[in-house]
């Protein structure tokens, strides 16, 4: 059979992952899908960089469109982020010319998810986005695949390793938030714009996310109500843990009679809880449905190896000839419901 041939566009943090599963496990990714993977370009700002991975073999490409639309590219791979700019430039020029793509990229598909939804339906294309949310945690699977026969009520959890890291190291050393900022960064948390990370903006990215599939909605980044933890002192942590409590980054999305609400903002759960005993840039996804009742989903939610495990996985299902709808259903069904906002206490 044909090779399934990539275009890697964004060799930080994930695209380098993402590269040495594809070198160290090319026998086994070819066993498992019945077709070898191989990358034919890559590309990122700068094509000096020692990277840390080899890129022998691999056309290089400094325009992210130009790497979408090459004809020895079955598949886009963008792994830059932002919500605009090239990483949406790519993404739109990959579908129109009849590409799959596989993204890490929370904010394009919390922000522009139905228009690329709806592109990628025209075009028979599919957009694969596992490792958009949670990290290593396939949440997207399980909501768009095993639970397809349930209505879903609920969909809550932690889904910010930086935000976890900072407030569990917080708590264990009492180191402040800066030294503890470094030390995200120099594990492969941050995004690249941290503000996103501690503002909470990049936990709602994915809320609206899950929300879009598991309500069948549109996705709606705008209805979240956001509070980041960027207040939260080291004496908040001391007092609730004198009470029994631990702080979290906690999202929350339910459909109410009001319409859809979501919610992302630091809550006090009990320490000897499941989410309470979260370490780290540890994530959890709790997800309620009418037959299921309750599954939870916990794993590493960011980083180098996590991520690129989730992008493989979407990779390798478009090897396997899997196209699923964008959000579970095809984007022309998918609802609009007022947010329904509480106004966060
Ligand atoms: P990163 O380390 O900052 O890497 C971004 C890469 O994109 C860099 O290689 C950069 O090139 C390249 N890039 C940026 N703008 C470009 C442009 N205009 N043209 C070509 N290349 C460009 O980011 P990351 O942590 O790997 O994250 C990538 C994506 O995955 C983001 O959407 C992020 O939200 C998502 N994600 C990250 C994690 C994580 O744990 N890090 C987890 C889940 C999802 P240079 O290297 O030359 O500067
Ligand atoms: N910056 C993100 C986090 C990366 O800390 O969770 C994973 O999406």
């Amino acid at each position: 059979s044909q090779p399934l041939r990539l275009g890697i566009a964004g060799l930080g943090t994930v695209g380098v992952g993402v590269v040495k599963i594809i070198r160290r496990h090319a026998d086994l990714l070819e066993t498992r899908t019945g077709r070898r993977i191989e990358i034919s370009a890559v590309c990122a700002r700068d094509r000096n960089r020692d990277r840390g991975v080899s890129l022998s073999g691999y056309d290089w490409e400094d325009n992210p469109v130009a790497l979408a639309v090459r004809e020895d590219v079955d598949v886009l791979v963008e792994l830059m982020g932002g919500s605009d700019g090239p990483a949406k430039a790519a993404t739109e020029a990959a579908l129109a010319a009849g590409k799959d793509v596989v993204t890490a990229n929370k904010a394009m598909l919390a922000v522009h998810g139905q228009t690329l939804a709806e592109q990628a339906e025209a075009s028979g294309r599919s957009i694969r986005y596992e490792a958009a949310v949670a990290g290593g945690i396939p949440c997207i699977k399980a909501l768009t695949e095993g639970l397809a026969g349930n209505e879903i009520t609920r969909v809550m959890g932690v889904m910010n390793g930086t935000c976890n890291y900072i407030l569990t190291r917080m708590e264990a050393e009492g180191l402040g938030y800066n030294a503890l900022f470094e030390e995200a960064g120099r594990l492969g948390y941050l995004e690249a714009d941290p503000t996103l990370d501690v503002g909470g903006i990049d936990a709602a990215h994915k809320l609206a996310i899950l929300a879009a599939i598991a309500f069948g909605t549109r996705p709606n980044f705008d209805g979240v109500e956001i509070e980041g933890i960027e207040h939260i002192e080291l004496e908040d942590i001391r007092q609730a843990a004198d009470m029994g409590f631990r702080i979290k980054l906690l999202g929350v999305a339910q459909r109410t009679a009001r319409g859809l609400e979501q919610r992302m903002q630091p809550c006090l759960v009990p320490a000897e809880s499941p989410l309470g005993q979260l370490e780290g840039g540890t994530n959890m996804v709790v997800i309620e449905g009418d037959s299921v009742e309750q599954i939870v989903l916990r794993g590493p939610g960011a980083g180098e190896g996590p991520t690129a495990s989730a992008v493989m996985g979407d990779i390798c299902d478009l090897a396997r000839g899997i196209r699923l709808p964008v959000f579970g259903q095809p984007a022309a069904m998918l609802k609009e419901l007022p947010p329904a906002r509480t106004g966060l206490p």
